[in-house]
């Protein structure tokens, strides 16, 4: 059997890591209420296999949702749902870390009472959100206030601590695929002229406050960040991206952040300019990256020292199993896409494992 890299442990100051396949995360749309229920916990344990599980995207209040039965981390009921999922992967041999989660302006009024979502700035965008009521066109968003922005901050500081109360292992600050942290940074979605607008020191301060917050209460090692520049998702934009993340890496990594959680399409279309290499210089931290990946791919990757880990989505849907898949060299199955984001046990929790 050969041996593959993809398998061997990975570790920082507080936590090891069995193997370096990263479960990703992913929304599937199936708690009611917002609560993440028995069934939650029998998906996640039965992936307990990975070296790290990121939930899907958690929201951290009742202002940060903005997609159908999302679970959030804000009451003592949503608490108890996630305990359940903690114990059953930890009794797993797993690792968890909870996705905190501000949807901003990718939200919708359908969630609240009618009143608009809020974000950086009313910008208008081009967008779609996926409301109880089904896909809708996004609406242009509220500015938030100064002390808005305050008590979004004290939300993740809260959303960590109910992280810590349910078990987790640690928490990833969700800075990926254009939602409010994303829209912060990146200047077509933040026109702000006040302290969190304008330079990209000020348009990176909510991120880095954000981060903050999960640090005070778990402790840096224990802090993932995830960012996604060469991801356009929700209508995003920047005029100088490579400036913009370069500068975000840099401030996670005086943070001593643990964990740097790069989305980068493994082939990016001919002239645009990698930045993972960039953010991998800049970050001494475990180096996670995703999209895309397969095992020949996210071995060479590993081989190649670009990163520590590879974080895999939709296979991990279809293969519980994924690292002994991957270390047998075993078929994989394939995700059907229809049961990503709603119903039951279907397309969820019925995937067998290997023969
Ligand atoms: C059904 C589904 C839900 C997703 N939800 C989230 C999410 O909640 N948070 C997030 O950061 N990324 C989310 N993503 C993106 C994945 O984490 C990952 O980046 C993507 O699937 C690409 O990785 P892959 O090529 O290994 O599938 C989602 C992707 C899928 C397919």
């Amino acid at each position: 059997m050969e041996n593959l890299k993809l398998l061997t442990p990975l570790s920082n100051k507080a936590l090891n890591f069995k193997n370096r396949v990263f479960m990703a995360p992913m929304t599937r749309g199936r708690s009611k209420d917002q609560v993440a229920n028995e069934l939650t916990a029998t998906y996640y344990a039965q992936r307990a296999s990975a070296g790290l599980i990121f939930t899907e995207g958690t929201q951290i209040s009742a202002q940060a949702v903005g997609w159908t039965n999302t679970p959030g981390i804000y009451t003592p009921e949503q608490i108890a749902g996630w305990k359940k999922v903690t114990r059953a992967v930890h009794e797993a041999g797993g690792l968890i870390f909870a996705q905190l989660w501000h949807t901003g302006r990718a939200s919708h009024p359908d969630f609240h009472g009618g009143e608009l979502p809020v974000a950086p700035s009313a910008v208008p965008f081009n967008s779609q959100a996926f409301t109880p009521e089904g896909i809708k066109p996004s609406v242009t968003p509220r500015e938030m206030t100064l002390d808005e922005i305050k008590a979004t901050i004290a939300d993740y500081e809260k959303a960590a601590q109910a992280a810590k109360d349910a078990g987790f292992d640690g928490v990833e600050v969700h800075g990926a695929n254009g939602y409010l942290p994303a829209q912060f940074l990146e200047d077509g979605s933040n026109k702000r002229t006040d302290e969190y607008g304008g330079t990209v020191e000020k348009r990176a301060r909510f991120l880095l406050e954000a981060t903050d917050a999960a640090i005070k209460i778990f402790g840096p090692e224990r802090v993932s960040v995830r960012l996604s520049p060469r991801i356009p998702y929700n209508d995003m934009g920047d005029s100088n991206l490579e400036q913009t993340y370069m500068y975000a890496v840099q401030a996670l990594e005086k943070k001593h952040v643990g964990i740097l959680h790069f989305m980068e399409p493994s082939t990016l279309p001919e002239g645009v300019k990698p930045l993972a290499p960039g953010a991998r210089e800049r970050f001494s931290g475990i180096f996670v990256l995703n999209v895309g990946y397969d095992r020949k791919s996210a071995e060479q990757l590993l081989e190649s020292g670009l990163a520590d880990a590879v974080s895999f989505g939709t296979l991990f849907i279809s293969n519980p199993d994924l690292p002994e898949r991957l270390r047998q060299d075993a078929p994989l199955a394939t995700a059907d896409a229809s049961k990503y984001y709603s119903g039951a046990e279907e397309g969820y929790t019925d995937y067998p494992l290997m023969a």
